[in-house]
């Protein structure tokens, strides 16, 4: 099938490629001649396991088309998909600009029928907008063309998107109730076939129902975190073990194990982002979603939950202090520095005079971009943040380590190097990855979340 995807971001580069992986002729488009650019010599503008391969397999087989050309990426589509960017507004909700401005360009440009399928995480009513941007546009051209809008969201996970794409648990597809609607519906369901082959795993719905799923699945995610994180503060104050906790409910099949890891917050593009926005459009209808503005208040103070301890045990001043931070990245496996909780605890420090000697595997670079950014003008906070090479680098004369994303690399370090290098034995560990007991007997002071068993009064 002929396939254009309208934005190479991240959900664009990842649905492109895996639809041309399984055989699809894929136009990939980008106002960002710079990304063409790097994508036409083989480069992958962001990091994520397994694209690179998959790229350049289809590529190299013909299957995949990158360019600024918007005539073009029109022409060859039967399914446009729009995966444009749909940042935060100021009010937190999503800014459908280039989602609009994409559906203007197909509307500008198409001759025959398309199927315009919204990708991009876009509230309840976006399909509307994009209908009628679309129409608009036909409208002057007095075309009659036909077309469908379709909402079929992603539930991609950073770090694991290709497997995420190729093995899903679920396909939600929006089709409405019209013949142009039934025929959308006729070549999604061809394009999604191989997914099905064994046992159905699309959810058919109408449109706005399909836009709301996404939201109310990042939703229910994002609760369950924050839920853990408010339990495992109390854990901490009461000498329970929020790890045997959670387990402990977790067996709870109506409960389940994933997404129950307290930490020090959630980050990334995603859940931040799409709370707010719910939020927002339930304000928009005279409705105030409660546990949804607590899911936001209680995972923005988690996201200090190092920084206070770190000064319930060195004190409010931390001038002359040094800490090695490992983790950078909202989580493992991907180089995405968006609401990352690093970048809290990394202000926090500065702010009360310490230095950082920060490292993580792979997103130093983005890292020092996000960093530049937040201490924007302040050229004596950016002198203390020392970029390290390595994990031991970073712990050299440090006070303490923060432990912030849970890298694999850092789940086994040399316990007994890492006393050595560091000025004293002192671990603040915003993602659990010891057991207290462990580190007790090794000599550690260990600050988990919600595990401080051991220093009960
Ligand atoms: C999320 C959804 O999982 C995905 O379905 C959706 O399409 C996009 O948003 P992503 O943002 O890539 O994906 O990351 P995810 O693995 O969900 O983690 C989000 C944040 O929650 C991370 O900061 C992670 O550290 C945190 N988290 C996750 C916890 O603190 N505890 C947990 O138990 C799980």
């Amino acid at each position: 099938m002929k396939i254009t995807i309208v934005g190479t971001g991240y959900v664009g580069l990842v649905t492109g490629a895996c639809l041309a992986e399984l055989g699809n002729d894929v136009f990939c488009l980008d106002l960002d001649q710079r990304k063409i650019d790097l994508l036409n010599d083989g480069g992958i503008p962001i990091h994520e396991p397994g694209l690179g391969d998959v790229v350049a397999r289809n590529r190299a087989a013909g299957r995949m088309t990158f360019s600024t050309d918007v005539a073009a990426s029109v022409a060859h589509g039967d399914i446009q998909f729009i995966a444009v960017g749909t940042p935060p507004d100021e009010d937190g909700s999503a800014d459908l600009q280039y989602v609009l401005a994409a559906a203007r360009n197909i509307g500008r440009h198409m001759t025959g029928f398309k199927v315009i399928v919204d990708k991009s995480t876009v509230p309840v009513g976006t399909a509307d907008k994009v209908s009628a941007a679309v129409q608009g546009e036909l409208s002057q051209r007095a075309s009659e063309a036909l077309f469908s809008v379709v909402s079929n969201p992603e539930f991609l996970k950073e770090g694991a998107a290709v497997e995420d794409f190729m093995r899903p648990d679920r396909i939600v597809i929006g089709c409405d109730a019209t013949p142009a609607g039934e025929q959308a519906r006729q070549l999604m369901k061809k394009l999604y076939a191989p997914f099905n082959r064994h046992h159905e795993r699309t959810f058919w719905m109408d449109v706005r129902s399909a836009e709301f799923t996404k939201y109310a699945a990042n939703a229910m995610l994002a609760t369950r975190i924050s839920f853990m994180n408010e339990l495992a503060n109390l854990a901490d104050h009461v000498g329970v073990d929020i790890e045997a906790v959670r387990q402990g409910i977790g067996s709870d099949p109506r409960i389940g194990y994933s997404f129950l890891y307290a930490g020090c917050g959630y980050g990334g593009s995603c859940f931040p982002k799409d709370v707010q926005a719910l939020e927002r459009t339930a304000r928009e209808y005279g409705q105030d979603l409660l546990i949804l503005r607590a899911v936001e208040a209680v995972n923005n103070h988690q996201k200090h939950v190092l920084g206070t301890k770190i000064v319930r045990r060195f004190g409010e001043d931390l001038s002359g202090r040094r800490f090695a931070i490992w983790g950078l990245a909202f989580k493992p496996n991907t180089d995405d520095m968006r609401e990352a909780s690093s970048r809290v605890l990394i202000n926090e420090l500065l702010q009360r005079g310490a230095s950082v000697a920060v490292f993580d595997p792979v997103a130093m670079p983005e890292a020092r971009r996000a960093l530049a950014l937040d201490f924007a003008g302040d050229a004596a906070a950016v002198s203390r943040i020392h970029f390290c090479d390595s994990p031991n680098d970073a712990l050299k004369d440090a006070d303490a380590l923060a432990i912030v994303t849970e890298w694999k690399a850092f789940r086994s370090p040399d316990f007994g190097l890492l006393k050595t290098l560091l000025k004293a034995p002192v671990i603040f560990d915003g993602r659990n990855l010891f057991e207290p007991e462990a580190m007790a007997t090794a000599g550690f002071e260990y600050h988990g979340i919600g595990r401080s068993i051991l220093t009960r009064a």
